[in-house]
């Protein structure tokens, strides 16, 4: 079998298309293919030229997404083939294709066929949810480090997460797919005797017009997140420089959004 094609594995990031690369829009409107994820905004997807196939692997109302393994066996039936192989195939990804996004997975398949690719980095959730938000990863005087980490677990299994080390009140945690275990990363912190006044956040489609935020702190956000029916996707953000969140409010939606959000922060 012949390789005709070559795949790119690109970052979409969050939601706003405005956050896409050149590179990656690029590549958009030069695709044969373009093979994209849930996440992947519906304003990016209008930027495909007309005439290009498209083809959904993400969840989309009541119904499953496609297994990961067929998605890596897709990716190389549409480069190697005949001469009727698509020759450019674009991987969308929400976020960046390295972070949480099973990107590498989908590369090493490839290299391991011996199909050609590229990876085009893009903004993932923690830089532009957080920018959004109003809430600096680090700042002088309040966090020093960040931790990217996985709040996704397996049925019955325990997240196999390093508390002690998270539960440090110089770094800000950002937690990708953490709405359903929220109250468990938060009691694990405390455990680890983290301070329960720890600022919070959880935004919802973040960087959007549908994006929502509720505030609050290690005991309060699982309780507020809750009674808010916050929907994935979600991204949590714990640590001090939340509590910029208030006077770094540049993305804003409107004033009584604002307002209610703020009534439920205690850290303001
Ligand atoms: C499978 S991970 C993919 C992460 C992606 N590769 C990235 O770099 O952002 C999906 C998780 O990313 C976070 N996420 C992605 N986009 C988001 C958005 N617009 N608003 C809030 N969270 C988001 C959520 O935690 C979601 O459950």
């Amino acid at each position: 079998m012949k390789t005709t094609g070559k795949v790119y594995l690109v970052g979409a990031g969050p939601g706003d298309p405005g956050l896409l690369t050149v590179r990656a829009l690029e590549l958009l409107k030069q695709a044969d293919v373009v093979v994209y994820d849930r996440l992947v905004s519906p304003q990016i997807l209008d930027l495909i030229p007309a005439g290009v196939m498209r083809t959904s692997v993400g969840k989309a109302s009541g119904r499953h997404s496609v297994p990961q393994d067929q998605i890596n066996q897709l990716l190389v039936d549409l480069c190697i083939g005949d001469a009727n192989a698509a020759r450019e195939v674009v991987r969308l990804k929400g976020g960046d294709p390295f972070v949480f996004g099973r990107g590498s997975e989908e590369a090493l398949y490839l290299s391991d066929h011996g199909v050609p690719f590229e990876v085009v980095p893009g903004v993932t959730a923690a830089a532009a949810c957080s920018a959004y938000a109003g809430v600096p990863l680090t700042h002088r005087g309040l966090s020093h480090g960040v931790r990217f980490v996985t709040g996704h677990f397996l049925e019955n299994k325990r997240l196999k997460l390093d508390w002690r080390a998270l539960a440090d009140p110089d770094s800000t945690i950002v937690v990708y797919m953490g709405l359903s275990s929220l109250e468990r990363i938060c009691t694990a912190l405390l455990n680890q005797g983290m301070d329960p006044a720890t600022s919070a956040v959880a935004i919802q489609d973040g960087t959007t017009s549908r994006q929502r935020r509720v505030f609050g702190d290690l005991t309060t956000l699982p309780g507020r997140v809750k009674n808010s029916r916050l929907k994935a996707p979600v991204l949590v953000v714990i640590g001090r420089t939340v509590s910029l969140a208030g006077r770094l409010d540049w993305f804003v939606l409107n004033k009584e959004q604002i307002d209610h959000e703020m009534a439920g922060a205690s850290n303001f």
